[in-house]
């Protein structure tokens, strides 16, 4: 059985097939997000991933930038405002007829990197700043820490986001990368910590023993885990 599995981003579109055990059984792909990133232009970026990825999935997996329920768009911040509302799942389902599952693109990355022990923070580094939180591998879903207030009158994803690196530079960006690491500390108190998305390879400082970085490849090997029982990461379904 393969999963089609599909990571939207707000500057990348990735696929790949997985196996069963959520090895890639295809070259993972990535195309630009279209600009505009309305549903329309998404959704023929998808067409053309799924058809270069080829392989024979029998369902598909979708992590999204935005609060997702019931396969449903609720926010869409670094994309456009056409996809509150969204039914996301039932739109691929009805153009691929393959069962769809949508979740939240840093609880589906997260879904693949944490251990299942203790309190477990996922943050991705990317245009936007994902999260997502386990508990003993449950996951407390569409958790939204990047649009909660840092420093400045600012949220994470204005201090920490791919727009705010370029405007700082990397100094002040790790500077405050820092910092935030010390407020989400404190307020998770986290068994550990796990940094992803494409920015954390410009993390220049020593982490503390209990945060990692984590490969940006488990964006898309996360969609494996959106069919596992249990793990309560799509109540996001067209099937
Ligand atoms: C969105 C989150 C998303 C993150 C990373 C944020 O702007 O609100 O839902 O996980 O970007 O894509």
């Amino acid at each position: 059985m393969e999963t089609l599995s599909i990571d939207i981003g707000g500057s990348h579109l990735k696929a790949a097939c997985l196996d069963a055990e959520g090895r890639a059984t295809s070259a993972r792909v990535k195309i630009d997000t279209p600009n505009p990133a309305k549903p329309d232009a998404v959704l023929a970026g998808l067409d053309e991933l799924r058809r270069t990825v080829g392989g024979n999935p029998t369902r598909c997996s979708v992590g999204f930038p935005g609060v997702i329920r019931e396969g449903v768009v609720q926010t869409a911040v670094n994309l456009d405002p056409q996809w509150r509302g969204f039914d996301l799942a039932q739109a691929l389902h009805q153009r691929w007829s393959l069962p769809v599952r949508v979740a939240n693109d840093a609880d589906m990355q997260g879904a693949a990197v944490v251990s299942g022990k203790g309190v477990e923070l996922v943050i991705t580094l990317g245009t936007g700043i994902g999260s997502a939180l386990f508990v003993d591998g449950r996951i407390v879903p569409n958790l939204e820490l990047g649009h909660a207030p840092f420093r400045k009158g600012e949220t994470f994803e204005e201090q920490l986001g791919k727009a705010a690196r370029k405007e700082v530079g990397n100094l002040r960006w790790n500077q405050r990368l820092e910092a935030a690491i010390l407020h989400w500390r404190t307020v998770f108190n986290f068994d550990r910590l796990y940094l992803g998305g494409g920015m954390a390879k410009n993390i220049e400082f020593k982490l503390p023993l209990d945060v990692a970085v984590v490969d940006n490849e488990a964006g898309v090997l996360g969609g494996i885990k959106l069919w596992e029982e249990g793990a309560k990461l799509a109540r996001a379904t067209a099937e």
